[in-house]
């Protein structure tokens, strides 16, 4: 999607939305990037306007936001079952599949995703793909020993990420290889594949994760649910 500003009302829209779905006395996942931003904010203002919640982040950035917004996340191991994780993606599929991990976090939100009763991803139009794959997927790897890793992905176009002159790396530490696939026919497979070489700690495809996909339509919201 070209415009940014569009692409941001939808976002929040998409946020926002989410957001009416929290109640209080729940414990909320917090996912990471620019959509869960929004929601984010919107909790925060009904946390001060009363909302009891208790929230489990997914990464520094989130945690750093949600005590700025008003939210004082707890441990996930402190917090027993997630209620609702609200969580952007990359990618998503009208099959429920997705790409996740472009701000890095994969590895906690699959964590916080997987202890969640229910799974809510907040997009905004130009994210909802037929074939999952254009956006390159992102892969956390163990740096020890990563140049291995490297060679046995050699098919799929690694990019290990950087930032700025350095390294990009997650809140564990670990290093991101964007594979750049174009296309994922079979992202199950694709997957189990990829889980399979030591080295790989998890990988951006979230399959059979997410209920519910809420995408931020110019004026309106569009709510995907799982049947
Ligand atoms: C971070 C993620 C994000 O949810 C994903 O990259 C979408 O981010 P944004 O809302 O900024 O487009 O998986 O690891």
């Amino acid at each position: 999607m070209a415009d940014k500003s569009l692409q941001d009302k939808e976002k929040k829209l998409a946020a926002e939305k989410a957001v009416e779905y929290i109640e209080n006395g729940m414990t909320v996942g917090l996912g990471t990037g620019s959509t869960v931003y929004f929601a984010i904010r919107k909790l925060g203002e009904k946390v001060k306007q009363g909302l009891k919640i208790k929230a489990v982040s997914s990464s520094n950035v989130s945690t750093d936001l949600a005590r700025s917004s008003g939210i004082e996340p707890v441990s996930i191991d402190d917090a027993g079952e997630i209620d609702i994780n609200i969580d952007g993606a990359d990618e998503a599929d009208r099959d429920f599949n997705g790409i996740k991990g472009g701000g890095g976090a994969l590895l906690f939100e699959k964590i916080v995703a997987l202890n969640s009763g229910r799974n809510i991803w907040i997009v905004d139009s130009g994210k909802l793909v037929k074939t999952l794959g254009k956006f390159p997927l992102p892969v956390e790897v163990i740096p020890f020993g990563h140049k291995g890793v490297l060679k046995i992905l050699e098919e799929y176009n690694p990019v290990i990420r950087k930032r700025g002159d350095s390294y990009y790396k997650t809140d564990s530490g670990n290093l991101i290889f964007d594979l750049n696939m174009n296309r994922i026919n079979d992202p199950l497979a694709l997957d189990m594949e990829l889980k399979q070489i030591t080295g790989i700690v998890e990988t951006g495809l979230f399959i059979n994760i997410a209920d519910t996909i809420i995408i931020g339509k110019e004026n309106s919201t569009e709510v995907l649910f799982k049947k």
